[in-house]
């Protein structure tokens, strides 16, 4: 698969999906988006790219929205522990269920490559040191579980002609129009910028996989042009052994890309004591031409500058719209979403 083909992004206008976009055009790949947009205003700085897309919430697919495309990005989803702790059903219905329907209609329509999103969160806490794509899996989370369900959902689908990959992902960082600052290292950084401290609220001995979003859009784009034999119905964690670091070790980096910056350890009863070693011996073994451009000492000296050229504030950082559970919560406080997560007004009213 090479550019030129027709290829469907779901949550194209999320945190990944806004870099990952361009990054497809650029190759030549002629994209359509499709997205609900719950984030659509939730830009920083840059402006994003624009894109033939269809603007419809997931659960509502029809199979005419997967005519003439080839392959499938999937990246839409309620996209971490929180939001599948406010309400799992959501989570299941999206995450889930949504995935499963989307892929029935594109393998019916004739779709041969179905790249699943999916999280190196559902290996849970891991007794064991490091996991490969054979550990065993332990969701802790709604969020994770929904994850598993889809695999092994998609798992069953695939043949001959329909070609699901799992791309395990770590946490993913580095600058994007559509920024979070709910994920570990740009949440380090964002502290760091504007109140000079990074505060870790645990020990810091957890282990997280950090991936930084240009080269998850680069490794998408690698598995759809890798040759079938190489991903079909394939599970993969993302990413090199270097950058399975320790939440310490993370926050010391923020803190060093940060002129001036202090680390300050605060251990707290009850922290989020996830841990999990990603071993990405696969990858590179299938993959070894495939270089990651960023380590996370370069990411976050790169993401410095983007906060430096765009000047963020300190409302900025702690504004809803770059926090998914707070944004979303105020989507539904304002009843812009009914209950299910629908939206019930027209989407350009919403601020
Ligand atoms: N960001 C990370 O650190 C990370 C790590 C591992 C896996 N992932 C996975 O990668 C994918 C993208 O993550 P992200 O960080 O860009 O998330 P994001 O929340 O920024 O973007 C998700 C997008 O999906 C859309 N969406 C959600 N529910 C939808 C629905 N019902 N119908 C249509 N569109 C819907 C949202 O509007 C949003 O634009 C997700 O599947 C996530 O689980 C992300």
């Amino acid at each position: 698969m090479t550019g030129s083909t027709r290829i469907l992004v779901t949550g194209h206008n999320g945190y990944i999906g806004s870099v990952m976009v361009p990054l497809l055009q650029c190759a030549g790949y002629e994209v359509v988006g499709l997205d609900t947009g719950y984030f659509r205003g939730c830009t920083l700085g840059a402006s994003t790219t624009s894109v033939p897309a269809i603007s419809k919430d997931l659960r509502a697919i029809e199979p005419s929205d997967l005519a003439g495309i080839e392959a499938v990005i999937h990246l839409a989803a309620l996209s971490n522990d929180p939001i599948g702790n406010l309400n799992p059903n959501w989570t299941r219905e999206i995450n889930a269920e949504g995935t499963v329907r989307l892929a029935e209609m594109a393998k019916a329509a004739g779709v041969r490559r179905f790249l699943f999103s999916s999280s190196c969160i559902m290996y849970g806490m891991s007794e064991a040191s490091v996991v490969d794509e054979t550990a065993p899996l332990a969701p802790q989370t709604e969020y994770a579980r929904s994850k598993v369900v889809a695999e092994e959902a998609l798992r069953a689908m695939a043949d001959d002609r329909f070609s699901p990959v799992y791309c395990r992902n770590g946490t993913v960082y580095g600058f994007s129009p559509r920024m979070r600052f709910d994920t570990v290292l740009n949440n380090f950084m964002g502290s760091a910028f504007t109140t000079g401290r990074v505060e870790v609220h645990s020990d810091g001995t957890p282990w997280r996989p950090v991936v930084h979003v240009e080269d998850v859009a680069r490794y998408f784009r690698l598995m759809l042009e890798a040759p079938r034999g190489d991903v079909h119905n394939e599970a993969f964690n993302m990413g090199v052994d270097s950058l399975n670091l320790q939440v310490r070790e993370i926050a010391e980096i923020a803190a060093e890309a940060v002129p001036g910056a202090q680390l300050v350890l605060m251990p707290q009863p009850g922290a989020d004591q996830r841990t999990y070693r990603a071993d990405f011996t696969k990858f590179s073994r299938t993959f070894p031409n495939f270089e990651f451009r960023w380590t996370a000492r370069k990411g976050a000296q790169d993401l410095y500058q983007a906060l430096c050229s765009i000047a963020l504030r300190h409302e900025d950082f702690t504004d809803k719209r770059f926090t998914r559970l707070r944004w979303l919560n105020h989507l539904l406080e304002t009843r812009a979403l009914d209950d299910n997560l629908h939206w019930q007004i027209e989407q350009q009213n919403v601020a």
